[in-house]
């Protein structure tokens, strides 16, 4: 089984076009997915969920896009906190705080302190977040302390340096490519893309994706026959 489990949330826009309804009603079915995906990955046992849920580029989507996935956010916080706290799991945001309303990051600071006893499940929502961000915010930190750029040290200082690398990143709605996520984290995650969009990528989905990623063999750059420790 994965551990860590990542996935970039997309098709919200399309499965709204598709019921001729406004994207923002995309938006908020992927709230309920990412709820049901929530509850699906503690079940099945896994310890780490990140999600790409609004992404440094996402600015410029069309204003009132920009500022409905912003309410949605504080609303799912006030909503899903609660519930979240019950259910063990542990959230925290990654990305770049700065960016944000004051309103949003204390909001983001208050729900963190409240699960920040949760181990069942830890749920990384990035948010205002760009892998290359991630990476220069790293390197900008080390040199500001003066301290070596290394792999080792550039890996202490990346946001996700709480989490294990993912195993396991997913993608839906058809797309095949990263989008600016993960960059430095996914170097050996196992890559799976869904034609589903996330709204109604369901359990089922969800176990076609992990049993595909058990099919999987990981070499990190070995041979196969060294991997299942046959002589070469
Ligand atoms: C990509 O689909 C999805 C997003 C940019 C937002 C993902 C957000 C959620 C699932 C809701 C949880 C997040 C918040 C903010 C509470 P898309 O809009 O690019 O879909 P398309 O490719 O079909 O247009």
């Amino acid at each position: 089984m994965p551990r860590h489990i990542a996935i970039v949330m997309d098709g919200n826009g399309r499965w709204a076009r598709r019921r001729l309804l406004p994207r923002l009603a995309g938006h908020r079915q992927g709230v309920e997915s990412l709820r049901r995906c929530v509850k699906a990955c503690a079940a099945r046992g896994i310890a780490v969920l990140t999600v790409f849920a609004f992404s440094s580029e996402n600015w410029s989507r069309p204003q009132d896009e920009v500022s409905g996935l912003m309410q949605l956010m504080g609303k799912a916080l006030v909503r899903e906190v609660p519930q979240l706290t019950q259910d063990g799991v542990r959230l925290r945001f990654v990305g770049e705080r700065s960016g944000l309303p004051g309103a949003m990051r204390s909001a983001l600071e208050q729900a963190e302190a409240a699960t920040a006893a949760n181990a069942r499940l830890q749920l990384n929502v990035c948010f205002n977040y760009g892998g290359r961000w991630d990476i220069a915010q790293a390197a900008a930190g080390l040199a500001a302390r003066g301290e070596a750029i290394t792999e080792a040290s550039l890996q202490t200082a990346m946001s996700l340096a709480h989490a294990p690398d993912p195993d396991l990143l997913i993608r839906t709605g058809g797309e095949m490519r990263i989008s600016n996520f993960l960059l430095w984290q996914a170097a050996y995650s196992e890559l799976y893309f869904s034609d589903t969009l996330w709204p109604d990528f369901d359990e089922a989905a969800l176990d076609a994706a992990i049993a595909a990623f058990c099919a999987r063999e990981r070499r990190y750059g070995l041979t196969s026959e060294q991997v299942r420790g046959a002589p070469c």
